[in-house]
């Protein structure tokens, strides 16, 4: 019987081994499945080494899970596509619907450009588990997902998803995670969602939604994550979110919420983070906000307009790690109380609030300590870090304080007495004497910078006099002195004023510290050579960048002729300039549209996937992008009067907006060409030192030519995909050059592949155009600067990219850069095929032998000569084209023996 018992026992144990050795050896029983795979493979262009053709996908290939003979999951996330796959990535997952088992999609971090097709919705009801977050996905979210019944957890994060969220996704019942952050969604959070009743998670941070938290919210039981940060959420916190006993974290920073905070968030028993900073939230805290055994560590209030006292418990919470109730009016005394907390690593930021009193030991605690733009009196006790800010209080012995004057005002308006900065009264009082030091050399300031400034205003007036448009005899009643004079100080002298109506809104500084989290780093774009780039949330919800110029680092000149410039110009291919802030004396924000693709330098390619796995723009965009520039540069150098020149073209000056159109920025370089010599002496007054760049190609920075020569090296970049070509430096890019030019000929098509960006698909048209693209940078990158094309006719040639290189096949080229009705076309490359012609003849006399370029100088003034001269310059004047044909247009000088080479 004994025996009996253990031998079933035995055997059952032998047969559970047996199943789960069976479970690990499973193999893909299904052939329909199989293919499915494998086409899968194919259309997502995977690699043999995750996905070995031959083998069983579910014994060997990565992220396959297989069940009972079929594919239950797959785990693409963060593979690589093979070279091919690169070519022409995209959202081709047909084959999917064949997997008729399959639980879960992991395709994190896997370029998937496209939009999710609805057919997923439809056909996958099987899906527990879709992961798509960092895909590049774009479009909608398709309202079919749901039908996904069995769905669990949802992540679209991290894409470029549009639209509105479908209310369809309160229908998936077993829905447990729910992420569709830092996507570019609108509308509203649908009422729907109150049905999602497993929701434990929900992330809608990061996008274009706007209305209010629908109270519904407050039912979703099992929710311990919600964030909605980033948004545009308005009105009032519903008080039903209080009901959220799971709730871990609640983020609702950065919106637009109003109103006080209700007394029933004290139901949040579980809550360690709460987050509600960057809103417009006032009234006081409720006195029991907070229960006592609470769990919260993260507490961020600031930036709203809370007042009156701070809840006491706040200071004795056991778990705090950080207290941050900066810029608020909170007012009151610290309490006396010295909590027997250890030190801990906790940062405490009470800044810029209405505290007054002594510093107290409930400071203790504290780690790091902010306590500046308050009213605290009385000595700094011991305790207290020396790290701590606690600049503009009233405290004793310590320098920048506030006056007096300030601090008695404050304490009597309270009926209090002010402690005087620990002085007797009758002695006299210390603060006006330094604000009178101050004032002094404020003064003495004023009037140095005044001297620099004048000398500054005076150039500035001859530039605006030059640059000005026809103004047609109007005044700026508005216009406003921007000189280097403290503004109000001085009225500005007549002609020098900047009509700041041009220049959008006038916003104050409190409005852009919103905007941007107090210039946080978190929003730092960069350190841009005018100024740094914040990115901004504008009341309303309204995305922007802006640029902090501070004038101790930045050249004021850079500033004011960028404001100059706002205010006389303006194009569809410039970044638009939305207001600015001049109220700070020695720092200036201009605020700007933001660009949803960053810039050209960011946007080549995308980090999508693993480190060098990198997504690229396909070539249609690349074209748009060279053609917007081209627009771009063409309305300052032939729209603009006197010619403006850029002089900062590279790939990080060209914007690209949500739809790819480009936007130039980088404006605080534009000036007046260098053409006549009034000019020149001003320009060269105002301009910034010359860089090396100039020294090799022979044209100083303050020339069209010099754009071009520019212009020529972003085409080159995105030609090659090599990114940065357009901002390196003269030494590396000569050593580029030589290696890339030679496989630039109008003779041979082919040769282009060699330096063509592996990333990009070229099928025969499109090599056509890539071939263009490059013919037209190798004429910009003419060494001599009187050889590059006009801008317009780079814009013609990009607008007709097949024209430029099947119209020179023809051979009738020649024929028509000489005919007096000749296309631009001919004239780019007529004389190019011309000269080369003469070279391959005569290959050593080639440099001598073109007439007016015999020597840099020379060549120069007939440079700027013909790039200046206005609507005429180059134009339909078929007499002046002919004479300077050869010089105004391209000729390959330095790569003739490739070209030779090929010709023969
Ligand atoms: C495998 O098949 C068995 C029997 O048909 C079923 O009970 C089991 O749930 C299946 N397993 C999976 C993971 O589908
Ligand atoms: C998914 O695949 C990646 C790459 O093979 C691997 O690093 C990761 O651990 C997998 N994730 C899961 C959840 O299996
Ligand atoms: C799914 O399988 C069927 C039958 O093998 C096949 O005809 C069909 O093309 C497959 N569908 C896709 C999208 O691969
Ligand atoms: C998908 O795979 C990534 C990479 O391994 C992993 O971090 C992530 O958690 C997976 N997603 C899901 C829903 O499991
Ligand atoms: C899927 O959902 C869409 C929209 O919610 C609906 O119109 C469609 O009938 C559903 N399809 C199925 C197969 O349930
Ligand atoms: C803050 O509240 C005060 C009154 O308490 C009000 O005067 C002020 O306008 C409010 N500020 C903002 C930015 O809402
Ligand atoms: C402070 O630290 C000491 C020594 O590490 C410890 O004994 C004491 O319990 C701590 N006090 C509190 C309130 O945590
Ligand atoms: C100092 O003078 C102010 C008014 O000038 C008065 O309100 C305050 O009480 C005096 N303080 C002391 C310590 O005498």
């Amino acid at each position: 019987m004994v025996d009996q018992r253990s031998a079933v026992a035995v055997i059952f144990i032998l047969l559970l081994l047996f199943e789960s050795t069976f479970e690990q050896l499973e193999t893909l029983s299904s052939p329909n499945e199989r293919a499915a795979l494998l086409e899968l493979r194919s259309s997502l262009g995977l690699r043999s080494t995750d996905w070995p053709i031959k083998s069983d996908p579910c014994l060997v290939w990565n992220g396959i899970r297989c069940a009972n003979g079929s594919v239950v999951g797959i785990n693409i996330s963060g593979f690589r596509r093979t070279r091919l796959g690169k070519l022409n990535p995209q959202f081709a997952v047909d084959s999917l619907v064949n997997l008729t088992h399959l639980a879960s999609f992991n395709a994190s971090r896997f370029f998937l450009p496209g939009s999710i097709p609805d057919w997923l919705g439809q056909r996958m009801l099987t899906l527990q588990v879709l992961d798509l977050r960092s895909c590049s996905i774009s479009g909608a979210i398709p309202p079919s997902l749901g039908n996904l019944t069995n769905l669990i957890s949802l992540y679209l994060s991290d894409n470029g998803i549009s639209g509105t969220i479908p209310s369809s996704l309160g229908l998936l019942p077993l829905l447990s995670v729910l992420d569709l952050s830092k996507n570019s969604l609108t509308g509203s959070i649908p009422s729907s969602f109150e049905s999602l009743k497993n929701l434990s998670r929900l992330d809608i941070s990061s996008n274009y939604l706007s209305g209010s938290i629908p109270p519904g919210i407050g039912t979703l039981s099992k929710l311990q994550y919600l964030n909605v940060s980033n948004n545009s959420f308005a009105s009032t916190i519903p008080s039903q979110l209080g009901d959220l006993d799971s709730l871990v974290e609640l983020d609702l920073s950065s919106n637009s919420l109003s109103g006080s905070v209700p007394p029933d968030l004290r139901g949040l028993r579980n809550l360690q983070k709460m987050l509600i900073g960057n809103n417009f939230l006032d009234g006081n805290l409720p006195v029991n906000l907070f229960p006592a055994p609470s769990q919260l560590q993260i507490i961020v209030l600031r930036h709203n307009n809370f007042t009156g006292p701070l809840p006491d418990v706040l200071w004795r919470m056991p778990q705090l790690s950080l207290l941050d109730i900066s810029v608020n009016n909170f007012s009151g005394l610290l309490p006396d109380s010295s909590s027997n907390a250890n030190v801990t690593a906790a940062e405490l930021n009470i800044s810029l609030n209405l505290f007054y009193g002594n510093l107290t030991p409930s400071l203790r605690r504290f780690s790091s300590i902010h306590l500046s733009g308050n009213y605290f009196e009385g000595k700094v006790p011991d305790y207290v870090p020396s790290n701590a800010s606690l600049d503009g209080n009233c405290l004793q012995d310590l320098a920048d304080q506030r006056t007096v004057v300030d601090c008695s005002s404050f304490y009597a308006a309270r009926g209090l007495n002010f402690d005087n900065f620990g002085r007797p009264n009758s002695t006299q009082p210390r603060a006006p004497e330094t604000s009178g030091k101050k004032n002094k050399r404020t003064i003495i300031l004023a009037a140095v910078l005044g001297g620099v400034g004048l000398i500054l205003l005076l150039a500035l007036l001859a530039l605006l006099v030059l640059c000005a448009r026809k103004r047609g005899g109007t005044t700026n009643q508005r216009g406003v002195g921007v000189g280097p004079v403290p503004a109000g100080s001085t009225p500005p002298p007549p002609g020098v004023s900047i009509n700041l109506s041009k220049l959008g809104d006038s916003f104050t500084y409190q409005q852009l510290l919103i905007a941007t989290g107090d210039f946080s780093d978190a929003n730092l774009i960069k350190n841009g050579h005018s100024g740094d780039l914040f990115r901004g949330i504008l009341e309303g919800g309204i995305p922007v960048v802006i640029k902090r110029i501070d004038l101790q680092s930045i050249k004021k000149e850079s500033y004011l002729l960028e404001l100059d410039f706002f205010s006389k110009f303006g194009h569809s291919r410039l970044v638009p300039l939305l207001g600015h802030c001049l109220e700070n004396e020695n720092v200036k924000f201009l605020v700007y549209k933001y660009m949803p693709n960053g810039d050209l330098s960011s946007s080549l390619y995308r980090k999508s996937n693993t480190e060098d796995d990198l997504q690229s723009l396909d070539w249609i965009t690349r074209l748009k992008i060279a053609l917007g520039a081209a627009e771009g540069l063409s309305y300052l150098h032939h729209e603009c009067t006197p010619p403006l020149v850029h002089r900062d073209v590279q790939a990080s000056s060209i914007l690209l907006d949500d739809k790819f159109e480009v936007r130039l920025g980088s404006l605080s370089e534009v000036c007046a060409q260098e053409g006549d010599i009034h000019q020149s002496r001003i320009s060269r007054l105002l301009r910034l030192p010359q860089s090396s760049e100039q020294a090799t190609s022979g044209a100083l920075t303050a020339t069209c030519a010099y754009d071009v020569y520019c212009f020529g090296k972003v085409l080159l970049e995105l030609v090659t995909g090599k990114l940065g070509i357009s901002a390196s430096s003269e030494a590396e890019m000569k050593e580029y050059m030589e290696q890339t030019l030679p496989y630039i000929s109008i003779y041979d098509k082919e040769l282009v592949t060699k330096i063509v960006d592996p990333s990009l698909i070229v099928d025969e048209d499109l090599l056509e155009e890539v071939w263009a693209m490059a013919i037209v940078a190798r004429s910009c990158l003419n060494p001599k600067l009187s050889r590059r094309p006009l801008m317009r006719y780079i814009l013609k040639a990009l607008e007709n990219p097949l024209k430029v290189v099947r119209e020179e096949n023809t051979g009738s080229a020649r024929l028509r850069a000489t005919s007096s009705r000749g296309s631009w076309n001919a004239a780019l490359f007529g004389s190019w095929r011309q000269s080369s012609s003469d070279v391959a003849a005569i290959p050593a006399a080639s440099a001598t032998k073109v007439e007016g370029a015999s020597s840099f100088k020379q060549s120069g003034t007939t440079g700027s000569h013909s790039q200046g001269s206005g609507p005429n310059g180059g134009g339909d004047n078929s007499s002046s084209r002919r004479r300077y044909s050869k010089d105004i247009f391209p000729e390959p000088s330095d790569v003739q023996d490739v070209e030779r080479q090929d010709q023969d």
